[in-house]
This record gives structure tokens, sequence and C-alpha cells, in this order.
């Protein structure tokens, strides 16, 4: 999703570090960073854990930046369409509605809005199921009107349009298309019964008018990312929920709310304006009940979606699980909002192959963690630890506000400050190595990065109103994904060289060709390449002149080289990512193109996917070679 962007981008890094002597205190003197700075950065980069094979993997000819309204792909490569928004389901589901009149009963048999995070679930060679987060929908585009004016029925379509959608693809000659018939066809959405489990189930802060128990809630929604277990349930991850509660009351929020960014008002999406479950004066601790992580069953249609308290709640971005030597389930998780935090959660019990009724209770039970990044502000690398978020240690106990376990993990965010965790830049997307040796995240942007008190620059972000971005990596010690230390450093600083000198030009494995801003989703393929996704500025011009639209690139993690694999339509977001079992075909989404805005003259921003004077459609992509080999040979 697109959160609100730079709100000071004439500004340079240095211009504002000019303003010490007004902002002293809340930046370090160490803040400052040169060209020669960056250069030692990457330069220097043969003394960190990471391998620098002089074999490059990307076997591509990238291709230039595009601001056209369509998906560019490298010579050799073929991009299709596999679904839209809005695009039946089911048989019997009514055909896409361009005139916006259509209601929830329609909405609900078809694909969701602005898909974000998806995985693939292989059935067979020719079959599998798919399952896409639909984050949020668009308003400017989901109704017959501006969206200005929201009904008691806009809400309920809204509410059906977000969510999950699950369903079969088949194998259709090169590429796939969706099985209408699938039996596993499904819609969750913001109102589908679902379990709260794990140590917050219950507990007072969890229960409400419509559930004292505290451990049943309806539905799911801003979800974005995603992750897969090996025991093929599907981890869908609530980010923005705090954007659907607002109220119609007055009210001063609590330092809880404020802290999850929870007030009184009109919200964005206005949900709270015609169901009060919404609204956090009438229905205080429903807001509780969301920003986890749910885990679905894509295989039984009729499954109950679980929400796993054990994982903490806060804006979920991501939740990259890979399964740790020792067989301990570890799920690497990012809170995408400014100045927040990196989790890492281990379960208490270990994998069991072929167990799966045991493996299914794997992330019901064990510890989350929250990261530190350690490091001298001018080395882009460093060591770091994980600090573990148990009720009872580091300080978490009743006297500092935390009467029990529940409220750690209800309240991550403040657990995660008390502990003294470092505030990041926004993680978006986590990806593990398929060595299982190194982890990735992107840090996508943070314009309050050394403008506001508790966000001075550090080591891992090390920029001052930082607009371009960022990616991490860290190795565990001993390959062991469970041990508290680790090493890191930068894999890359995102910038514009023609534009900037310094600390915005980016690092040394940025340059023209390969400018981006904003990396957001982020994934390997089998064969090691890194897959970067943006979601960024696509004006074009000043601080991200030459840059295009948002864009998908390939790294190579071992050279640090970065190519452009491929370009999106007008106002969208390239984000989720997954491969077919033989890696033939690569899915990627589009979200938002035309970010629900009109022209001047009351034309869509976007008329992706279908062109002429459509309304614009977030899709999923499939992409695959044309001479028939797999992305990892
Ligand atoms: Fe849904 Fe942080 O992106
Ligand atoms: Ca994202
Ligand atoms: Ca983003």
């Amino acid at each position: 999703m697109k959160k609100s962007m730079p709100d000071n981008q004439e500004q340079t890094g240095e211009t504002v570090l000019n303003r010490r002597t007004v902002l002293q205190g809340m930046i370090g003197i160490g803040a400052f960073l040169s060209g020669a700075y960056l250069k030692f950065g990457l330069d220097n980069a043969t003394s960190t854990p990471f391998s620098h094979s002089k074999t490059s993997l990307l076997n591509f000819k990238p291709i230039p930046a595009s601001s056209a309204d369509k998906i560019i792909v490298p010579e050799g490569y073929r991009a299709e369409t596999l679904i839209s928004w809005g695009q039946p389901l089911f048989a019997d589901a009514p055909d896409f509605d361009e005139s916006g009149k259509s209601g929830v009963d329609e909405q609900v048999m078809q694909f969701g809005d602005n898909n974000d995070g998806m995985s693939l679930f292989p059935i067979d060679e020719n079959r599998a199921v798919m399952a896409v987060n639909n984050e949020y929908t668009n308003y400017g585009y989901l109704f017959d009107h501006d969206g200005k004016h929201i009904t008691a029925d806009n809400i309920a379509k809204a509410q059906a349009a977000v969510g999950v959608s699950i369903f079969e693809i088949v194998r259709d000659g090169d590429s796939w298309r969706l099985d209408k018939n699938g039996q596993l066809n499904r819609r969750i959405t913001a109102t589908t019964r679902m379990q709260i489990t794990g140590p917050a189930t219950g507990h007072p802060l969890m229960q409400t008018k419509n559930d004292p128990s505290g451990k049943w809630v309806f539905g799911t929604y801003s979800n974005c990312s995603n992750g897969q277990t090996p025991w093929g349930t599907y981890l869908t991850c609530e980010e923005n929920f705090n954007m659907s509660f607002g109220s119609k009351h007055k009210h001063k929020s609590s330092a809880a709310e404020k802290r999850y960014e929870l007030k009184s008002g009109k919200s964005k999406s206005q949900w709270e304006q015609h169901d009060e479950r919404f609204d956090i004066v009438e229905t205080p601790n429903e807001a509780n009940r969301f920003g986890w992580i749910v885990e679905i069953d894509p295989f039984d249609p009729k499954s109950i979606p679980v929400k796993r308290t054990a994982l903490g709640r806060f804006s979920h971005e991501n939740a990259a699980f890979t399964l740790n030597k020792d067989g301990h389930a570890v799920v690497y998780m990012g809170d995408d909002s400014k100045g927040e935090h990196l989790y890492r959660f281990v379960s208490k019990h270990k994998y069991d192959a072929g167990n799966d009724e045991h493996n299914r209770q794997l992330l019901e039970d064990g510890t989350l963690y929250v990261a530190r990044f350690n490091g001298e502000h001018t080395d882009l690398k460093g060591k770091g630890e994980w600090i573990e978020l148990t009720h009872g240690k580091n300080g978490l106990t009743a006297e500092n506000g935390f009467a029990d376990q529940a409220e750690v993990l209800i309240h991550a965010r403040l657990a995660a400050t008390a502990v003294g965790a470092t505030t990041m830049d926004r993680p978006e997307w986590v990806a593990v190595h398929p060595d299982n040796k190194s982890v990735y995240c992107t840090l996508t942007n943070n314009t309050k990065r050394g403008k506001v008190i508790g966000q001075s620059p550090n080591a891992a972000n090390p920029r001052i109103n930082n607009i371009y971005g960022q990616i991490i990596r860290w190795q565990p010690k001993s390959d062991d994904h469970t041990n508290d230390e680790f090493e890191w450093d930068l894999y890359v600083l995102a910038g514009n060289p023609t534009v900037h000198s310094g600390a915005r030009a980016g690092s040394a494995n940025i340059n023209q060709d390969n400018m981006f801003n904003s990396p957001d989703g982020l994934g390997f393929d089998a064969a090691g390449r890194l897959w970067i996704l943006t979601d960024g500025k696509d004006s074009n011009t000043g601080d991200y002149a030459g840059m295009g639209n948002n864009q998908m690139l390939c790294g190579d993690p071992n050279t640090g080289e970065i190519k452009r694999f491929m370009t999106g339509p007008r106002e969208a977001e390239v984000t989720g990512l997954c491969f077919s079992e033989d890696n033939k075909t690569m899915f990627v989404g589009i979200q938002h193109p035309g970010s629900g805005q009109k022209t001047a003259d009351g034309r869509f921003a976007s008329n992706f996917p279908q062109g002429g004077t459509s309304k614009p459609r977030s899709s999923v992509m499939m992409i695959y070679r044309e001479d028939g080999k797999s992305f990892s040979s």
C-alpha cells in the first residue's frame, strides 16, 4: 500500500543536516554521510560475512525506466494477466461491473481489490491453489460515485473487496488460467468468522460486547504481505488496520492507541461511520483484535482462519517463514511504520515432518524477539542481537505497564521500545536466502528520520529524511536462526546519482541505469536471485528524475549487481511475488494502477490492464521465458 510519502522532498539530507543546531539532540553528530563514506561501505564489503562471487547470476538484458501505462519486461520474456480485481471466482459469479453500481453480493463472489502478497500451493504439476491478499480498495474506482458520500451498503461492499482470495489455477500452454469450478475457491473478507488463539486469547483487552469470550472475531483486512508454511498453510499479515478505525465521538487516545495510530474522527476508509465495531469509543477493544498474523488452510474451504497472537500485534507487513536446521519454526516480521521495528518469532516446539496435526500448532506457542542493530554510524555494517519480549524479562513487568504476556503481545510496539529495539526506516518485506544462511529486509523510506525525537539516524538507518530507502541483510551466528546474535550490512542504499552527490546518490551498486526508490516487495528465486519490487514515487522528476514508474529489479546477492527487469503501469505499486513449482512462471502483482485517481478532465489515471478508457484494475501477472526454460536455469 502506498503510504504518505516524503513530506519534505526538496530538502537534501545535507540541507537538513545544516540545520543541526535546530535539531541538536535529535540528530547524532556523526549523521553526515559523504560520497566517500558510501563508497567505503560497499568497497569494504569483502570484510562482511557475506560471500562476494564475481560470477553474475543476472542472465537477462536490463530494461530502461518507463512512464508508460503498461508492463514492460526484457527481451525473451512475456507478461500476461492471470486475474484482475472483480473477475468472477466462481462459475455462478457475475462478471466485473465497470460501472461500480454492483454491491456486496457481487463483490464477495469476485477477486478482491488491490492484490498484494500471494503464495502458490501445488496440487499436481498442472494444478495449484493460489492464495492472494487483497489489501484495501480504492473508493474512487469501487463505486459509481467519487467515494465522498459513503453509505452503509458502500461499506459492506468495501469490506467484501478486501481480505484474501483463494482459487485454483490450471496450466494452459505456457501459462496458467483461473479455474472458476475449482473446489477450493473461496473468499475471506473483513466479515469472515475467525478464531483468536495463543497467549492473548480471552484476555480482557480482547473482549468486546459482541464477543465477551475474547476468542472470536469477524474478519481480516489490510492484508499486506504473506508467508507460507511447510505444512501447507498460508500466512496473511494485517498491516494498516488503524486506517479503518475512528470515532464519531470525542475521544482522547490512550498512550497505546497513540502508538497504534488510533484516534477519533473520520478514518481513511470510514468504516466507523456505519459500522460501530470500528468506532474506538463504541467498541474500544475491537482494534486489539486486528494487527495479527492469520493462518489459513487453503486446502479446506470450510476451515476457520486463526489469528496467531504469539507473533505479536503491530502493522504486520510480512511473515518470512524459515525452518531452522534444528527444526524450530522461525518467522521474521516487519512493522511498516516510520521508526517501528523488526521482529522474530521462534517456535517452542520443533517441526515433525509428516505430522501436520502437530506442525499446525507450531505458531501457537513460542518466543517473540525484536532486533537491535549495533554498529558505528559510518560503517554500514555491524553486529546485532535479538531481544526477548517475554513478560518478566528485560523490564517487561507489571510495574512498567505490562501486566502479563498478553499485554506484551497486544502492545508489542510499547514492549519493543521498553527493551531498546532499533527504530527502523519502515521495515517492509523480509526474504530468507534459499541457502538459509542470510536474511534480507527492505527498509522502504522514512521521512521522519532525524526530524523527530526517538528517530535519530543509526548505523542501520543512516540517512536523515530518507526518501529512497535501503535493503539490510543479516547472517545469524553459526547459521542458526534461533541464535540471538547476528552480523549485518547494507546490501544497497537506493538513491539518485544523476541528481545528487553524497548520501542521496546511493551506494556504489546504484547507477543511472538501475535507479529506483522505496524498495518494498522482496523475494528469492530458487537460483538465489533477489527480486526487488518497488512502491515509491513515480513522478520521474526532481529527486525521482530518471526512475520512472514503480518497477521490479533483480539483484545478485554475491556481486551486489542490480538490474531492472520489469516496469509497471502508471500510479501502480509492484507487489506480490511467487513462482510455479517448476520455476517456469513468475507471478507478480500490480496494485492500485491509477491510485484511485482521475485526471483533471475526468479520465482514469491509468487504464491498466485492458487499455482504452477502461477502469484500472489491480492484477496478478504471469511472466515466463519465451524459450520455455525455468527462471532458475
Ligand atoms: Fe502494505 Fe507496507 O505495505
Ligand atoms: Ca508493502
Ligand atoms: Ca510500501
